[in-house]
């Protein structure tokens, strides 16, 4: 992403920060919200002791489902290039010792090669702008262990008429070409970077989650 809408992007995510859980509780029961986060963290596949990434943390919803199955001798490690956002995490996770939260863009990720066990991405993938798709994809997989999970969470298309209205002018307001890409080629999107792919349906039916693992060392 270019500098000006860059920084564009981060001002308007600063901004959204301060209304954004409310925003969601609004919008969805309590409930399910934190019912479907636990689903996500389970499909990643890590356990206690492992090292776990949370890419778009936004406030840090993921981070404390994500805490609980590495344990005290995993880590967690949440990823935003918005400082409001990581502030409202911060604020989330404030007691919790084996989180930490770093700013950074996900399409340049500060990470060693091979570092984390599994990766999650709640709600925000369609946040990427078209060129930057594959960048982040290539990035999380270089970040993953080999025989690691990168999982990724959104809406699928709603069966409800007006729902479903409101779901195709969200991605169509961020263009055709991105459009196109969600609704006829995004499976092939991972498939073009990891060595395997599944598509699921969460337990609501309102949301997918893509798994993608990458090849085990051989
Ligand atoms: C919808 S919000 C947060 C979603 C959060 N994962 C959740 O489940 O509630 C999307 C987040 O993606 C972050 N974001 C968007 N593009 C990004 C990028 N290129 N690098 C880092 N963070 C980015 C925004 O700052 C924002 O916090």
């Amino acid at each position: 992403m270019k500098g000006a809408r860059r920084r564009l992007r981060i001002g308007y995510y600063n901004a959204f920060s301060r209304v954004y859980d409310s925003f969601i509780q609004m919008h969805s029961s309590g409930d399910s919200r934190t019912s479907l986060r636990d689903e996500l963290a389970a499909s990643v596949g890590v356990g206690q002791g492992d090292k776990v990434l949370d890419l778009c943390t936004g406030t840090g919803a993921m981070l404390p489902p994500l805490s609980r199955r590495v344990g005290k001798d995993g880590q967690v490690v949440g990823v935003d290039f918005s400082p409001g956002m990581l502030q409202r995490a911060h604020d989330r996770v404030a007691d919790t010792v084996n989180v930490e939260l770093c700013r950074a863009d996900v399409t340049n990720l500060p990470f060693e090669d091979n570092t984390f066990d599994g990766a999650t991405i709640s709600h925000a993938f369609y946040e990427l702008n078209g060129e930057d798709i594959e960048r982040f994809l290539r990035e999380v997989h270089r970040v993953l262990k080999p025989g690691g999970h990168f999982v990724m969470m959104e809406h699928e298309v709603p069966t409800r008429a007006v729902i479903r209205m409101l779901y195709y002018l969200r991605i169509l307001s961020m263009g055709s070409a991105k459009t196109l890409g969600i609704l006829r080629h995004e499976q092939e999107q991972f498939e073009s970077i990891f060595q395997h792919v599944e598509k699921r349906l969460a337990s609501s039916g309102e949301s997918k989650i893509y798994i993608c693992t990458k090849r085990d060392a051989d």
